[in-house]
C-alpha cells in the first residue's frame, strides 16, 4: 500500500499531495503536481478543498478533473468530502509550463533531439501508393500492443492520410502555441496537417512552406518522448526526406516496397537517398507480398517479382517482414488497422519486435 494510506487520524496535506500525483491533466497527460497545477490544500476534519490552477479559464476539462480528483482523494482514509476550487494560471506560469513541456520554442521538441531516448522511424518508399501510411499506422499499433509507447507524425503534408486511417479527424488542442497530439479511438496519438484543415480541403503549398509546416510540427507539438515516433513520409525522394534527415540526424529509415520491379526500383532510390542523407536504413517491408487463400491459407504471390529482396540487397539491409494483401482494406476511417491476431497484424508484430530489439547505433557517416 502506498505511503499516503494512513491508518487512524484524519488525512494530512502530504498524503493529499501525494495522491494528486496519480491524477493526470487529461489534455497534457502528466500529473497535476508535476505540472504545478495544485495551488493549495485545505483540510478540515474529513473535508478537503484543493485549489487547481488551469491553463485557461475556459478549460473544457474541469468536470473531468474534478471527478478524477474526487475519486482519487476519496480513496484516502478519513476523507469524506472533496471540493475542487479552480483558478487560472498567470501568463508567466503558463509560459513556464509550456516551455518546460516542449523545451522552448527555438529548438525541436525534446523527442527529436539526439539525447532523447525516442527512436524516430521514418517510413519511406519513393513510389506512391505502396502502403507507407498503412505500414506506419500498423507498425505503431504493433509497437503499442507490445507495450512500447509510440506516437505518429504524419509528414505527408499534401497527402495526409493518417487522420482518416485512424478515424480521428478532429482539430488538435492548442494551448499558448503548444499543439497537443490527437488521440485515435484505439488510443494512438498522432499529429497531421490533415487535422488542421477541413475534410476534403486541399493544401497547396510550395516546398519551403511545406518544410516550415513540418518543422513546426516537430517544434511546437508536445511530443511526450515516447519510445518511438513513427513518421509517415510523403512519396518521392525529395525535400521532405532531406528536411527530416537534416533536422533529425538520429532518424532511422524503414523502406516499404511492393514485390513489383517498378516499385522496387523507386524504393531503392528512396533508400539510397536516405543513406546519402545519413539516415540509417533499418530494414525493408514488402507490402502486398502475397494473398492468402481463404480456404486453405496457401500463399499466392499475385504480383510477380521479388522487390523486397532486391531492395534489401541493394541497400545492404534486410527484410523485416512481408505483409499479405487484405481484400477488405478499404482506406475507410479506422479500417486500415489490421485486426489483432490476423495474419497481417502478426506480420507487423514481428516487424515491431525486430525493430524494438535492434541495438541503436549512433548516426553513421556515409558520405
Ligand atoms: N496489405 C494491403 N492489403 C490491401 N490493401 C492495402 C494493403 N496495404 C495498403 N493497402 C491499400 O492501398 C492503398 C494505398 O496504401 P497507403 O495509403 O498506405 O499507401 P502510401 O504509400 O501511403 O500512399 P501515398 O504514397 O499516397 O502516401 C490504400 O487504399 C490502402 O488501404
Ligand atoms: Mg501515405
Amino acid at each position: 500500500m502506498a505511503d499516503w494510506f494512513r491508518r487512524g487520524g484524519g488525512p494530512d496535506e502530504k498524503s493529499i499531495r501525494e495522491a494528486l500525483k496519480d491524477v493526470r491533466d487529461p489534455e497534457i497527460g502528466r500529473d497535476l503536481v508535476s505540472l504545478n497545477m495544485v495551488r493549495g490544500v485545505e483540510i478540515k476534519g474529513g473535508r478537503v478543498k484543493v485549489g487547481i490552477a488551469l491553463t485557461t479559464a475556459g478549460c473544457p476539462l474541469r468536470h473531468r478533473i474534478t471527478q478524477d480528483v474526487r475519486e482519487r482523494l476519496m480513496m484516502i482514509e478519513g476523507v469524506r468530502e472533496v471540493e475542487v476550487d479552480f483558478g487560472v494560471m498567470t501568463d508567466q506560469d503558463r509560459q513556464n509550463l509550456m516551455n518546460s513541456l516542449h523545451g522552448g520554442k527555438t529548438e525541436l521538441a525534446p523527442a527529436f533531439r539526439d539525447e532523447s531516448k525516442t527512436r524516430i522511424i521514418a517510413v519511406v518508399s519513393g513510389k506512391g501508393g505502396v502502403g507507407k501510411s498503412t505500414v506506419a499506422v500498423n507498425l505503431a499499433a504493433a509497437l503499442d500492443r507490445a507495450g512500447h509507447s509510440v506516437e505518429i507524425l504524419d509528414a505527408d503534408v499534401h497527402g495526409a492520410s493518417v487522420p482518416v486511417m485512424l478515424g480521428a479527424l478532429e482539430k488538435p488542442n492548442v494551448v499558448d502555441g503548444v499543439i497537443f497530439p490527437v488521440e485515435s479511438p484505439t488510443g494512438l496519438k498522432f499529429i497531421s496537417m490533415g487535422n488542421f484543415v477541413s475534410e476534403g480541403q486541399a493544401i497547396i503549398w510550395r516546398a519551403p512552406i511545406v518544410n516550415k509546416a513540418l518543422t513546426q510540427l516537430m517544434r511546437d507539438v508536445y511530443w511526450d518522448e515516447p519510445d518511438f515516433i513513427i513518421v509517415d513520409m510523403p512519396p518521392g525522394t525529395g525535400d521532405v526526406a532531406l528536411t527530416v534527415a537534416q533536422m533529425i540526424p538520429k532518424a532511422e529509415a524503414l523502406v516499404v516496397t511492393t514485390p513489383q520491379a517498378d516499385a522496387a526500383r523507386v524504393a531503392m532510390k528512396a533508400g539510397r537517398m536516405a543513406v546519402q542523407a545519413h539516415l540509417r536504413v533499418i530494414g525493408v517491408v514488402e507490402n502486398m507480398s502475397y494473398a492468402e487463400c481463404p480456404e486453405c491459407g496457401h500463399e499466392m504471390r499475385i504480383f510477380g517479382g521479388d522487390g523486397g529482396e532486391r531492395v534489401a540487397a541493394e541497400l545492404g539491409s534486410r527484410i523485416l517482414g512481408r505483409i499479405p494483401i487484405l481484400p477488405d482494406t478499404t482506406g475507410e476511417p479506422g479500417r486500415c488497422l489490421f485486426e489483432e491476431g490476423s495474419s497481417p497484424a502478426r506480420a507487423f508484430d514481428e516487424i515491431a519486435a525486430g525493430i524494438a530489439s535492434m541495438k541503436v547505433r549512433k548516426r553513421i557517416q556515409v558520405l
